[in-house]
């Protein structure tokens, strides 16, 4: 049986660690905060203390944490995964990061011997819960069909890409949440507009999800767009995040990326407005009071 370690248990982690534990896998599991390791332990996972232990005693270690900053400090820092780990361990972080800090890591995966997969993923809560996760995998193909077993616990089996050796899944990551930021935004303006015109709010949502421009994301959103409900999948906050991930990559690689930067000024908005905890398609409801549409 594989032994896995597992770092990282926020509103994605946890519900992917979950579902890896229950369908059977040994998991050990870090998290920062502590209190968020109980369901884990309940469901059978072991809770290590450190992150040092957790590389120690795992074959296979996965993270799912914020940013490239986090991601460092837990892959490269003087307790962290690669100073622990074992030659011929696999490291896989499936978190959204820029292709720069996985292109480091993936050099000192390699002075350590270590296979490094990238495996990010598209879905947000409600995927990770049902196991539903659309997964881009890049790195070496030898550990993408070696542990192909533990996406497809996590993700729908013919959701799972393998796009190519290198920092391939973390592009196509960015390029596919640029779609879906900016759909928010068109979405958001789109309803705006036929609100004031007098339009029924649900017809509305329903028709446009039935329409031409119906979508999987438009889809997904249809309870929180009706009830205006902007509990977070993905805040505000994470977006503006992703957003300049892109805009680095557009910038190092000369590809002018005109609307993402344009779009990118609406989650300067909302956080400026204390939505920035709120999810991102809360920017309806910032949209709403700038055209006098809020009750
Ligand atoms: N939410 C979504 O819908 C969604 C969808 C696709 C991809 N993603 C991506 O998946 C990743 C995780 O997203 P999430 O929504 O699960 O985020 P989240 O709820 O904010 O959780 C972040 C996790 O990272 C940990 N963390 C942050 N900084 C750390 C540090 N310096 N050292 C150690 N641990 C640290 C947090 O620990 P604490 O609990 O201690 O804070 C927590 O476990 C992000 O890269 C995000 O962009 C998210």
């Amino acid at each position: 049986m594989k032994k896995i370690g597992w770092i990282g248990l926020g509103k994605m982690g946890h519900p992917m660690a979950l579902n890896l534990t229950e369908k059977g896998y040994t998991l050990a599991v870090f998290n920062r905060t502590t209190s968020k390791t109980a369901e884990l332990a309940a469901a059978g996972a072991t809770t290590p203390g450190t992150i040092a232990e957790v590389a120690q005693n795992s074959d296979i270690i996965v993270t799912m944490v914020s940013d490239d900053t986090a991601l460092e400090a837990i892959a490269l820092g003087p307790d962290g995964v690669f100073a622990n780990a074992k030659s011929g361990d696999t490291f896989i972080d499936m978190s959204t990061v820029s292709p720069v800090i996985s292109a480091k890591i993936a050099e000192q995966a390699e002075a350590k011997g270590l296979s490094y997969l990238r495996a990010p993923v598209n879905g947000t809560v409600m995927q990770a819960e049902a196991s539903t996760l659309v997964i881009l995998i890049s790195g070496p193909q030898s550990a993408y069909e070696e542990h192909v077993d533990i996406f497809q616990t996590m993700g729908e089996n013919e959701k799972i890409f393998y796009t190519g050796d290198a920092e391939q899944a973390r592009y196509l990551k960015l390029s596919i949440n640029m779609m879906v930021g900016v759909t928010s935004v068109m979405m958001a303006e789109a309803l705006a507009l036929g609100e004031s015109g007098g339009l029924d709010w649900e017809q509305m949502i329903d028709i446009i999800r039935n329409s031409a421009v119906g979508s999987p994301v438009v889809n997904y959103k249809e309870q929180t767009l009706k009830n205006r409900d902007y509990t977070p999948a993905f805040t505000a906050k994470q977006m503006a995040k992703d957003f300049d991930l892109m805009l680095d990559a557009g910038k190092a690689g000369n590809v002018p990326l005109a609307i993402t930067s344009l779009v990118r000024q609406n989650w300067s908005a909302m956080i400026a407005t204390g939505r920035g905890e709120q999810d991102f398609f809360g920017y309806l409801d910032l949209l709403e009071e700038m055209s006098g549409l809020k009750k």
